[in-house]
C-alpha cells in the first residue's frame, strides 16, 4: 500500500512538472499574483473537500485566484503556493475558556483527512496545520516528499501513531513542531531525525520517546544548527552526564521538563554558552548539588528546575550570574527542591529579574536588603521555607511587584506602610504561618490608603487587630480574604460590607469577631467560608447556593439549623457548625446535599431522631453528630456510607441495637457510639467488616454478651473502649493479638497509616475531645467480666492505658505485667484479684496513675523505682492483706527483695512518627479543631506521592493546600 501511494505521488509530481510551464504561459499571463497554478488550485480544493470545516474557515477557498484564499500565500514571481497557514486561531481543546470558542460556542477546528493531493504543492515551504483535530489519524507520509518545506507545524492537531520516517527526508526543514498534547500510545524512535541537518527548532513534546532513551542525545547532537529543543514529557529516562563532543553549541532554548530523569545535572549543559532558556522541571529525580557552573551561563534568561531533588546553596550560582557583564536572568524557578542556606546579597545584581520562585525549599535567614534593587520583579515566591528575621523595608521599593508570597516562614518584627508603599501593582499577598504564635505585627496607620487593589490576601498569625484592618477600605477587588489568628476583636465594619465584594473565599477563623456575621456578602460559585472560632451570634448564616465549604464551628450561633439548608446550599461538600448553641432537629433537607463529604454538627443542643436520608449522601467521609440530644434508633441507611471514615454519634440518647447495615461501612477508622443507650449484643461483624478501625468506642451503653473473638482481628486498633456496659464472660486471651498495641511501627508498617490519613486529611479531620489522652488504650471497666486477667494482654507493650476496673475478675495480676513498658494508667480496682503485686511492676517507668484498690491482693507492696512516686495509700486500699509503704500496715518479715531488673531502658527518642501522629490526631488537635491539616503537615511524610498532591492542587481550600505543600517538603 505504501508503495502504491508512492507511485501515485510520483506520477502526480511528474504530471505537475510537465504541465507547469504550459499553465504559467497559458492561463497566468494576465496576473500571476491572483491567478494561480491550476494544479495547485485543484489540489487545494481536493484538500478542502476532504476536511470538515464547521466554522467555514475555508469559505474563501473558491474561484480561480487561489493566491488570495485565506491562509494561502504564493510566490510573487512564480505564482506557486509557498505557504499554507491553517493553524486554528481558537484552539479549544487546550484552553476550554469561553474565549476559545470566540464567544459563539463555534468550533474552529478543521478535522477529517489530510488529502494526499497536497503533494502537488511542490513549492510549499511553510505548512501549519496546528491546533486542529485530525482525530488520531497518522501524520501523512507524503509530507516527506514536499522537499522544499522549511517550516512544518502539526502540533496539537491530534495526529497519533507512528511518525512516518519520510519526514526525515525533509533535509531543508528549519522548524519542526510535532508536539502532541494527547497521551500518545505509540512508542517512537527518532533515528529519522538525523537527516534533518538544517533543523533550528524542534518540538516533539508529549510523544513517547522511551524507545530512544539510550540514544536520543547523540541523535540530537547531530543537529548542529539547532537553537531550540523541546522534549517535554517524552518519557525519556536517561540524561547522559557526558558527551564526547558538543555540536549543538547554538542551542538557546532547552526544554527537557516532565521526563523521568534520575541523575545529576549533566556537565555538557554548562558548555551550552548560548543557552537562554533551560527547563528541567518536574523530573522529580534530577538530583545532586546545585552546580555553581550554572552561574557561568550569562545569557540565561529563564532557569526552571522546579520539582526535582536538588540541594546545596544558591550563593555561588547567584554570585556567578551577578558577575555577568549584563545579567539577563528574568525567571528563576527552583520551587520544590531541597536547597538551603541564605539567599545571597548578590541577588540584587540580577537587575532584570521578573520572577523569583524559591518556594518549598529549606532556605534560611532573612530576605537580603538588596532585594529592593530588583525594580522589575513581579513575582516573589518564598513560601514554605525556614526563613526568619524581619522583612526588610527595602521590599517597599519593588514597584513592579504583583505577587508577594512569603507564607510559611518564621518572620518576625513589624510590617509598616513603608513595606508596601510603592507596590501599586500588587494583587496577591500572603504572609504568616498558621499557628497560634504571633511574631509579626502590622503597624499601619488607620488612615493609610494603599496604592494597590488586592485580589488575594492571606495573612495568618500576624497581628492586625484589635480593630478590623482599615487599610482594606479601598480593596474592592478582593476575591480571597484569609485573615486568621490576627487578634481582631471587633465586629465586621459596615464599610466592609459596602465594598460590594464577590468573594471566592472568606476565612476569618481564629479571631474574636463578634456581632452578626456578614450576611450580605456575595460569593462566587465554589466558594469557601470559614468563620470558625469567633464570637458571632444570631441565627446560622447560609449565604448563597454558590458555597462549597462552610465552617462556622465554635461561635455562638443559636436557633435551629434552617430547614431549607439543603436547598440553599446544594453544592456543599463540607459543613461544620459544631460547638454552637443550635437547637431543634436535623433538617431533612440535608439529604439534598448530595456532594457532602464532611458533616460535623456536634456539640450543639440538637434533638429529635436522626433522619434516614444517608443513602443520598454516599460520599460522606466524616459524620460527627456527637454531644447533642438526639434520640431514637440509628437509622439503617447510615450503612450506605461505605466511605465513611469517622462515624461519631456519641453523647446522645440513641437507643436500640447497632443496625447490622453498619457492616457496610467497611472503611471506617473511628466508630464512636459511646454515651448512648444502645442495647443488644456487641456484634461479631465489627471485627470482620471494619478491618481498618483505629478507634472503637462503645462506652456507656447497655450492650450485653461476650466480646466476640473477631475483635482480635482489628490489627490497627489503638483505642478500644467498651467500658460501662453489661458485657460478660471472660476477657478473650486473643486480645493479646491486637497488633496495633504492639511494637511501634516499623517502617514497613507506616505506609498504611499514611495512606489512611491521606483520606482523612481530605475533609480537614477534626479531633474528638472524647478520645483525649486515650492514646493506645483498652478500657473494659464497669462490665461483668469474670475469670483471670489474660497474661497475653501484657504483650501489648505499646499500651498506655489499661482499665479493667469494676468487673468480677479473679486470680492474680499477671507476673509479666512489667512488660507493659509504656503504661501510664493502670486501673485494676474493684475486682476480686488475689495474690501478690508482681515485682515486675516496679519497672514501669511511665506509670503515673495506678489503682489496685478494692481487691484481695496480699503481701508486700513492691518498692523502688516507679513505686517510690506512687505514694497515695488509696491506690491500695481495700486490700486487707497488703502491707508496706505507703500503707500504715507494716509487713511482718522482709522476704521480698527489690526487683532486680529495675532499670528498664528508657529510650526517650524512641517516640516514632506514628506515636507523634497519634498524639496529634487524638490529643493535640483537641485544642484546635479544624487545624488538622496543618498538624498533619508537620508529621506526615513526603512519601505520600504526588498524585494526592496534584489532587490537592485542585482543591479550592488554599490554606490546606499550602499546608500540604509544606509537609510534602518536610
Ligand atoms: C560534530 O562535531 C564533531 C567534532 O567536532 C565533528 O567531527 C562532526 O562532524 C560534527 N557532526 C556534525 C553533524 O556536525
Ligand atoms: C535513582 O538513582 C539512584 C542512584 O542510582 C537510585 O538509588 C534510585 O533508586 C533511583 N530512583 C529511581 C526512582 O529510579
Ligand atoms: C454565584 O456565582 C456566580 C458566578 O460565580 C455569580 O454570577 C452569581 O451571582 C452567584 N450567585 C449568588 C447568589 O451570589
Amino acid at each position: 500500500m505504501a508503495s502504491d501511494s508512492l507511485q501515485y505521488f510520483l506520477f502526480l509530481v511528474l504530471i505537475s512538472q510537465a504541465i507547469n510551464p504550459w499553465i504559467q504561459q497559458g492561463f497566468c499571463t494576465e496576473n500571476s499574483r491572483d491567478r494561480c497554478n491550476e494544479i495547485e488550485r485543484k489540489s487545494m480544493l481536493q484538500f478542502k473537500e476532504s476536511l470538515s470545516d464547521p466554522s467555514g474557515r475555508l469559505s474563501s477557498w473558491t474561484g480561480e485566484s487561489c493566491c488570495t484564499w485565506k491562509g494561502v500565500t504564493c510566490d510573487i514571481k512564480t505564482g506557486h503556493v509557498v505557504k499554507l497557514n491553517l493553524r486554528n486561531p481558537f484552539p479549544q481543546t487546550f484552553d476550554p475558556t469561553p474565549e476559545s470558542f470566540d464567544g459563539n460556542g463555534m468550533v474552529y477546528e478543521l478535522s477529517g483527512k489530510v488529502s494526499p493531493s497536497l503533494v502537488n504543492l511542490q513549492h510549499l515551504s511553510y505548512f501549519d496545520l496546528s491546533m486542529n483535530n485530525f482525530q488520531g489519524t497518522q501524520i501523512p507520509g507524503f509530507l516527506g516528499s514536499l522537499t522544499r518545506l522549511k517550516y512544518l507545524n502539526l502540533s496539537g492537531a491530534s495526529f497519533a501513531g507512528k511518525i512516518p520516517s519520510s519526514i526525515g527526508n525533509l533535509s531543508g526543514l528549519h522548524y519542526l513542531d510535532l508536539n502532541s498534547y494527547t497521551d500518545e500510545p505509540v512508542k517512537n524512535d527518532i533515528q529519522w531525525l538525523s537527516g534533518l541537518s538544517s533543523l533550528r527548532y524542534l518540538d516533539l513534546g508529549g510523544l513517547d520517546l522511551s524507545r530512544a532513551s539510550s540514544h536520543w542525545l547523540p541523535t540530537i547532537n547531530m543537529l548542529a544548527s539547532l537553537s531550540e529543543l523541546h522534549l517535554s514529557q517524552c518519557q525519556l529516562l536517561n540524561l547522559p552526564n557526558s558527551l564526547p563532543f558538543i555540536n549543538i553549541t547554538s542551542l538557546s532554548a532547552l526544554d527537557l521538563s516532565r521526563n523521568n530523569f534520575n541523575s545529576t545535572m549533566p556537565n555538557w549543559l554548562f558548555n551550552l554558552s548560548s543557552l537562554t532558556d533551560l527547563d528541567l522541571s518536574s523530573n522529580y529525580g534530577i538530583r545532586g548539588q546545585l552546580s555553581r557552573n550554572l552561574g557561568n551561563l550569562c545569557k540565561l534568561r529563564a532557569l526552571n528546575l522546579n520539582s526535582n531533588n536538588i540541594f546545596g546553596t544558591l550563593t555561588e550560582v547567584i554570585d556567578g550570574l551577578s558577575e555577568c557583564t549584563n545579567s539577563s536572568m528574568e525567571t528563576l524557578d527552583l520551587t520544590f527542591n531541597q536547597l538551603s542556606g541564605n539567599i545571597p546579597n548578590s541577588l540584587g545584581f540580577l537587575k532584570n529579574l521578573r520572577s523569583l520562585r524559591l518556594r518549598n525549599n529549606s532556605f534560611t535567614g532573612s530576605i537580603p536588603d538588596t532585594i529592593g534593587n530588583l525594580s522589575s520583579l513581579e513575582q516573589l515566591y518564598l513560601s514554605f521555607n525556614q526563613m526568619s528575621g524581619a522583612i526588610p523595608e527595602s521590599l517597599g521599593k519593588l514597584v513592579s511587584l504583583v505577587y508577594l508570597d512569603l507564607h510559611e516562614n518564621s518572620w518576625e518584627g513589624v510590617i509598616t506602610e513603608a513595606h508596601l508603599i510603592n507596590m501599586s501593582r500588587l494583587t496577591e499577598i500572603s504572609i504568616g504561618k498558621l499557628s497560634e504564635n504571633i511574631s509579626v505585627v502590622f503597624n499601619i496607620s488607620p488612615d493609610w490608603i494603599p496604592p494597590f487593589k488586592l485580589k488575594f490576601v492571606q495573612i495568618q498569625s500576624c497581628q492586625l487587630g484589635p480593630k478590623f484592618p482599615t487599610w482594606l477600605k479601598n480593596q474592592d477587588q478582593l476575591k480571597n480574604l484569609i485573615i486568621n489568628f490576627a487578634r481582631i476583636s471587633d465586629s465586621i465594619p459596615e464599610w466592609f460590607l459596602r465594598l460590594g465584594l464577590h468573594l471566592d473565599e472568606l476565612d476569618l477563623a481564629y479571631n474574636n469577631l463578634s456581632g452578626m456575621p456578614p450576611n450580605s456578602l456575595q460569593f462566587n460559585l465554589g466558594s469557601n467560608v470559614d468563620l470558625s472560632s469567633n464570637s458571632f451570634k444570631g441565627p446560622l448564616p447560609l449565604w448563597s447556593s454558590n458555597l462549597t465549604t462552610l465552617y462556622l464551628r465554635n461561635n455562638s450561633f443559636s436557633g435551629p439549623i434552617p430547614r431549607d439548608i439543603g436547598m440553599v446550599l446544594p453544592l456543599l461538600t463540607d459543613l461544620d457548625i459544631s460547638r454552637n448553641s443550635l437547637t431543634g432537629g436535623i433538617p431533612l433537607s440535608i439529604g439534598n446535599m448530595t456532594s457532602l463529604t464532611t458533616l460535623v454538627i456536634s456539640n450543639n443542643r440538637l434533638s429529635g431522631d436522626i433522619p434516614d436520608f444517608w443513602s443520598n449522601i454516599p460520599d460522606l467521609y466524616i459524620l460527627d453528630m456527637s454531644n447533642n440530644s438526639l434520640t431514637g434508633r440509628i437509622p439503617t441507611s447510615i450503612g450506605s456510607l461505605s466511605f465513611v471514615k469517622f462515624l461519631i454519634l456519641s453523647g446522645n440518647n440513641l437507643s436500640g441495637k447497632l443496625p447490622s447495615s453498619l457492616r457496610n461501612c467497611t472503611s471506617t477508622f473511628s466508630l464512636d457510639l459511646g454515651d448512648n443507650q444502645l442495647s443488644g449484643r456487641l456484634p461479631a461483624w465489627i471485627g470482620k467488616d471494619m478491618p481498618s478501625l483505629l478507634i472503637l468506642r462503645l462506652r456507656n451503653n447497655s450492650l450485653t454478651g461476650n466480646i466476640p473473638s473477631s475483635i482480635c482481628a482489628l490489627s490497627s486498633l489503638h483505642i478500644l473502649d467498651l467500658s460501662e456496659n453489661r458485657l460478660s464472660g471472660i476477657i478473650p486471651t486473643c486480645l493479646g493479638n491486637l497488633s496495633g498495641f504492639k511494637a511501634g511501627l516499623k517502617t514497613e508498617d507506616t505506609e498504611p497509616y499514611e495512606g489512611r490519613l491521606q483520606v482523612v486529611a481530605k475533609g480537614r479531620v477534626l479531633v474528638y475531645q472524647s478520645t483525649l489522652y486515650l492514646v493506645n488504650s483498652i478500657d473494659l471497666s464497669s462490665n461483668k467480666f469474670r475469670g483471670n486477667i489474660p497474661a497475653e494482654l501484657t504483650s501489648l507493650f505499646r499500651l498506655g492505658t489499661l482499665n479493667l476496673s469494676m468487673n468480677g475478675l479473679t486470680g492474680p495480676i499477671p507476673e509479666t505485667i512489667g512488660r507493659l513498658e509504656r503504661i501510664e494508667t493502670l486501673d485494676l480496682s474493684m475486682n476480686k484479684l488475689t495474690g501478690r503485686i508482681p515485682q515486675s511492676m516496679a519497672a514501669l517507668t511511665f506509670l503515673n496513675h495506678l489503682n489496685l484498690s478494692s481487691n484481695n491482693l496480699s503481701g508486700r507492696i513492691p518498692t523502688g523505682n516507679q513505686f517510690q512516686t506512687l505514694t497515695d495509700p488509696s491506690i491500695y486500699e481495700g486490700n486487707i492483706a497488703l502491707c508496706g509503704d505507703p500503707l500504715p500496715t507494716k509487713c511482718e518479715n522482709s522476704g521480698t527483695k527489690p526487683y532486680p531488673g529495675g532499670n528498664v531502658d528508657e529510650d526517650e527518642n524512641e517516640e516514632d512518627d506514628l506515636e507523634k501522629l497519634w498524639f496529634f490526631l487524638v490529643v493535640g488537635l483537641g485544642y484546635f479543631l479544624g487545624f488538622w491539616g496543618v498538624c498533619a503537615s508537620l508529621i506526615l511524610k513526603k512519601s505520600w506521592g504526588d498524585a494526592y498532591f496534584n489532587f490537592l492542587l485542585g482543591l479550592k481550600d488554599r490554606i490546606f493546600y499550602l499546608a500540604f505543600a509544606k509537609w510534602r517538603k518536610a
